[in-house]
């Protein structure tokens, strides 16, 4: 047997272990539900126009369909990429999990907490303390005192923010920002974790931590992952299947190594 014989053994041997995992995983039970979402934005002409379209129908606009008809199942423990040029409606998904935005059509299933890392500072009060915005946050996603106790040291130990953590988020650096809100989402133990973009943030050497720490999540197969990003490396290190996004429609759904060909094959 030759040296290229045995590394192609090796290299199917793990690629079969994939596809036995991926199918366990499709075995799970559906966390997240799409059902034919679509998501309508209103655009006015300026900000006093949409003020006083509060008030009343007649105030002219145009719209914006930013998610069109989309429907998909995400399973637990499944890491999922959604792939897409800037504008796709990447974003736009993930703020409908979360409930920070909602779908004009269709219907949205959850099940699980859900831990988002979407805008950097959202959520967070720029007046409060790093260790005072823990706390804020983690209590939003439902933990109980004795939950955040528990995980506030791992927290402060991840972001190693040293003096910082008792300061004002307004004298942050918005890499600091990054370090905290990233700190708090891969530690507060939740179902589903959303990632959206943060790992472009931050110095090398916490993208590299952070990296490792989502590896670690996703090697426990009960975390359900959703991932945006624009490194097409990093969608394939932390997810088993990719949606490829345009102008708000899915084009494609498959494994991730054939969903990144088939985003590549038509950029
Ligand atoms: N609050 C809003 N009001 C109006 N239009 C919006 C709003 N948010 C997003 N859009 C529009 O909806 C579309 C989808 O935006 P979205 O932010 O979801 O894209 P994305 O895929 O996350 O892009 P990117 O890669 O640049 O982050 C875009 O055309 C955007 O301009
Ligand atoms: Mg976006």
């Amino acid at each position: 047997m030759t040296s290229q014989d045995s590394a192609e053994t090796a290299a199917d041997k793990l690629r079969k272990s994939r596809m036995t995992m991926a199918k366990k995983k499709k075995e799970a039970p559906v966390v997240v539900r799409f059902t034919n979402v679509s998501k309508e934005y209103k655009l006015y002409k300026t900000d006093r126009a949409r003020f006083k379209s509060l008030f009343s129908k007649k105030i002219p606009y145009k719209t914006k369909k930013a998610v069109n008809n989309l429907s998909f199942e995400l399973h637990r423990g499944e890491g999922l990429a959604l792939i897409g040029r800037n504008g796709a409606g990447k974003s736009t998904i993930l703020k409908m999990i979360t409930g920070v935005s909602f779908p004009t059509e269709g219907e949205i299933f959850v099940d699980g907490t859900i831990s988002a890392l979407l805008e950097l500072s959202s959520g967070f009060d720029r007046e409060a303390s790093g260790m005072e915005n823990i706390r804020l946050k983690c209590s939003l996603m439902g933990m109980s005192d004795e939950e955040i106790d528990k995980v506030i040291p791992e927290i402060v130990e991840f972001a190693d923010l040293g003096e910082y953590i008792d300061q004002p988020l307004r004298s942050y650096s918005s890499g600091m920002k990054a370090r905290l809100g990233f700190a708090i989402s891969v530690n507060s133990n939740p179902d589903i974790l959303i990632v959206d973009e943060a790992l472009s943030v931050g110095d090398k050497q916490f993208r590299k931590k952070c990296t490792k720490k989502v590896q670690e999540i996703m090697n426990d197969s009960k975390v359900t992952l959703l991932f945006v990003t624009h490194s097409l490396q990093t969608a394939q290190d932390f997810c088993d299947r990719g949606i490829v996004l345009e102008k708000g429609t899915k084009l494609f759904e498959g494994d991730i190594e054939e969903a990144i060909e088939f985003y590549d094959s038509r950029m």
